[in-house]
């Protein structure tokens, strides 16, 4: 872990509430990064630091996406290019990508996306085929599809309203089906996508109110429909629960957990839960856990 000082090189609105941030340092990172490792960011004015996934890095950059969910955040969106923030990073323990077999199912929810995004990243470097889904409340909120899809990753979107893609939670499309079925199957007028991610469409490929809901919900259109060979999570802990609930006991997964934190960095044990084997400190031991030690 280092303590640097970064400059803000890009601050922009990406959604409703959402922004990214690219912070830029002069020398190379001296530590590698990992995939759901975090940041830790001393903004003006405010004791505690706020603890935000790195979504994107190279050598001189890191990406972060986050929603305004308070003062910090409401102040962090207010900075301007060439502001300076002290930073601890990299932090926590990211995920093991070693894991997740031929074709990972990477499910985010809200805050929880950016870390997918470089996850899904990473995967694809490793020569794996990522499937994306991806949660929010509304259409408005929806970012970083065009991302994914930039990577050749198509993703499925769900909104809690439906106002885009699936109605409701990233587990109603699980729910829909997307363990099980063949792209062959598909009733959907799209040919990529699959029947997986449409279940719960009329048969001519419409919602309920005739609106084609399929667009949204497109995968890579060729072996989309696979059955996924592990899961990797990030989002609410109502969302991690019901994940926990819907997949197969079986398969194995990854969650990372926002708990609130006070250091960071593993020294107060403000942070620290039970597990399956004994207490961690989801900032130091997480805030990736392996599905099997989660003690819901
Ligand atoms: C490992 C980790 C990764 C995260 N990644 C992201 C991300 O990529 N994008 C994003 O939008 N948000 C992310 N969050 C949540 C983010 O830290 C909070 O939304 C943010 O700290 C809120 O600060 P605030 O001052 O705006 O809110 P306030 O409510 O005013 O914050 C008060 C205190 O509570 C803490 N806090 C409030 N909400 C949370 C929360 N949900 N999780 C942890 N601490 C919280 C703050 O850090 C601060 O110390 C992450 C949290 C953790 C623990
Ligand atoms: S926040 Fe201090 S030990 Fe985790």
């Amino acid at each position: 872990m280092q303590d640097i000082t970064l400059e803000v090189r890009n601050n922009r609105k990406l959604a409703d509430q959402t922004y990214e941030m690219v912070l830029h340092d002069m020398d190379r990172f001296p530590e590698t990064i990992r995939p759901g490792q975090f940041i830790n960011l001393k903004l003006d004015g405010y004791y505690l630091r706020r603890p935000i996934s790195i979504c994107d890095w190279t050598e001189h950059t890191v990406t972060i996406v986050y929603k305004i969910a308070g003062r910090g955040t409401e102040a962090m969106s207010q900075y301007e290019t060439g502001k300076t923030i002290s930073v601890l990073m990299p932090l926590g323990n990211g995920f093991n990508t070693g894991k997740s077999g031929e074709r990972p199912l990477l499910a985010g929810g809200g805050a929880g996306v950016p870390p997918m995004y470089g996850l899904c990243k990473e995967l694809l470097a490793e020569g794996k085929k990522p499937i994306a889904l991806l949660g929010f409340n509304s259409a408005e909120e929806i970012f970083y599809a065009d991302a994914f899809r930039a990577l050749g990753v198509r993703p499925v979107i769900t909104t809690a309203d439906g106002s885009r893609g699936i109605k409701g939670f990233v587990t109603d499309a699980l729910r829909a089906g997307i363990l099980h079925t063949t792209a062959a199957e598909s009733p959907c007028p799209e040919p990529t996508v699959s029947r997986s991610f449409c279940a719960g469409v009329k048969a001519d490929g419409k919602g309920a109110a005739g609106e084609p809901i399929c667009a949204e919900s497109e995968t890579d259109g060729n072996d989309a429909a696979l059955p996924f060979t592990y899961f990797y999570a990030c989002g609410p802990i109502s969302m991690l629960r019901a994940l926990n609930e819907a997949i197969d006991s079986r398969m194995g997964g990854q969650m990372s957990f926002e708990q609130r934190m006070g250091c960071g960095f593993g020294a107060c044990m403000g942070c620290t839960c039970k597990t399956k084997y004994g207490a961690k400190r989801i900032c130091k031991e997480g805030p990736v856990l392996e599905r099997s030690e989660i003690s819901w």
